[in-house]
């Protein structure tokens, strides 16, 4: 008997060495990298249409995570990061050589916004949105952009801050989250003569609104937006700059649960202006998307009529 005891005590000892030791291994280990990826061989011509079209998707997609205190894109530390995952610090993205991005080249940043994964094969932590489906062209946009004369893109000295990261979020970046492939084949630009396709594009391609707006951003399909779990049905809770929750809307056609009764004219007025038809305004992390322009807002409104409606009261803080 007292043989058998003596044989589970060592057995157990060495599990828990081994689990010790995987604990360990995630916590001190470095972030995931990867074998460093064939970077395209690339050159965006930057012409003036592609700065503004790339000024555009930044002002929505990237300023609001990368301005630094020097008012350039030199980085901070995103205050609404989750507690469970720690604290997220975006990168000095100006033209500095060394401390920015400056040395980057076309390739880098092109395969960098697809996958979220650096030329030496570094995966980025999941804050850092990536771009799976935006067409080609807007990502040139956004490249052109990044080397215009903007005046927030010039050098900044700042170093980009560590990731803080728990242990939560060091093992799934260990065992969940996965790089997204990069895409084999070219991806147009939608029609723009086509409303449903274009807003279509804009919701799910390039301003995400579906991640948001669906149930989760753990059980969004980024590879097959229509797949994720309670797709536009609103609820994903995300938190406000105090750190308190701010569920997203429930914005597919159910007309008690979701924004079925809104006037094209109404969703506008919010999606641009930050004005709810009852006079109310929307809060942080919704930002008003003034840049677009109405006939983009509407084609979003066009393809929203098209999701299968999803009954999902969210309950949200009150407006006052
Ligand atoms: C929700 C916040 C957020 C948004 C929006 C965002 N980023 Fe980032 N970005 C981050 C974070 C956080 C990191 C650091 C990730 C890491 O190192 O693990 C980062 C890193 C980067 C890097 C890598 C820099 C380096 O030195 O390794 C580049 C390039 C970049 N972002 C460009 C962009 C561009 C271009 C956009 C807009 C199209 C954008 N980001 C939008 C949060 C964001
Ligand atoms: C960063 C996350 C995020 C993104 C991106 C986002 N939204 Fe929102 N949205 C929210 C949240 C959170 C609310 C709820 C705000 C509130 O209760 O004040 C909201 C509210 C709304 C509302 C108001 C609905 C209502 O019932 O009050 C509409 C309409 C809307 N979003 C449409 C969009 C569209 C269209 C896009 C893409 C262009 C988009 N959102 C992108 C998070 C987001």
């Amino acid at each position: 008997m007292k043989k058998v005891l003596k044989v589970v005590a060592w057995l157990l000892g060495i599990v828990l060495l081994i689990v010790a030791g995987v604990a360990a291994w995630i916590n001190f280990a470095p972030a995931p990298t990867y074998d460093p990826p064939t970077i395209p061989e690339l050159k965006v011509e930057v012409t003036p249409e592609r700065v503004a079209q790339g000024a555009k998707i930044a002002s929505m997609q990237c300023v609001i995570c990368h301005t630094g205190s020097d008012g350039k894109l030199s980085g901070q530390i995103l205050k609404d990061s989750p507690k469970a995952f720690g604290k997220f610090h975006s990168a000095n993205i100006t033209k500095h050589p060394d401390r920015g991005i400056g040395k980057w080249t076309d390739g880098e940043i092109y395969y960098f916004l697809r996958t979220s994964v650096r030329k030496d094969g570094r995966f980025a932590t999941p804050a850092m949105p990536k771009f799976p489906k935006a067409a080609d062209e807007d990502l040139y946009s956004v490249i052109a952009w990044l080397r215009s004369d903007d005046q927030r893109l010039e050098p900044s000295e700042r170093g980009s801050h560590p990731q803080e990261l728990t242990f939560l979020a060091k093992a799934l970046m260990k065992f969940v989250f996965r790089p997204y492939p990069f895409p084999t084949e070219p991806i147009p630009l939608p029609d723009t003569a086509n409303a449903v396709e274009l807003g279509r594009y804009l919701a799910t391609g390039l301003y995400g609104c579906y991640d948001c707006h669906s149930a989760d951003f753990a059980t969004n399909n980024a590879l097959e937006p229509e797949k994720s779990v309670g797709f536009f049905g609103g609820g994903n809770p995300m938190l406000d700059m105090e750190g308190n929750v701010m569920p997203s809307a429930n914005i597919t056609p159910d007309p008690e649960t979701g924004i079925g009764s809104w006037t094209e004219e109404q969703f506008v007025q919010t999606v641009k202006h930050g004005r709810r038809p009852d006079g109310t305004s929307i809060r942080y992390p919704m930002l008003p998307h003034t840049p677009l322009t109405d006939g983009e807002v509407k084609a979003i409104y066009a393809y929203l009529r098209t999701v299968p409606p999803v009954k999902n009261k969210v309950e949200r803080p009150a407006f006052d």
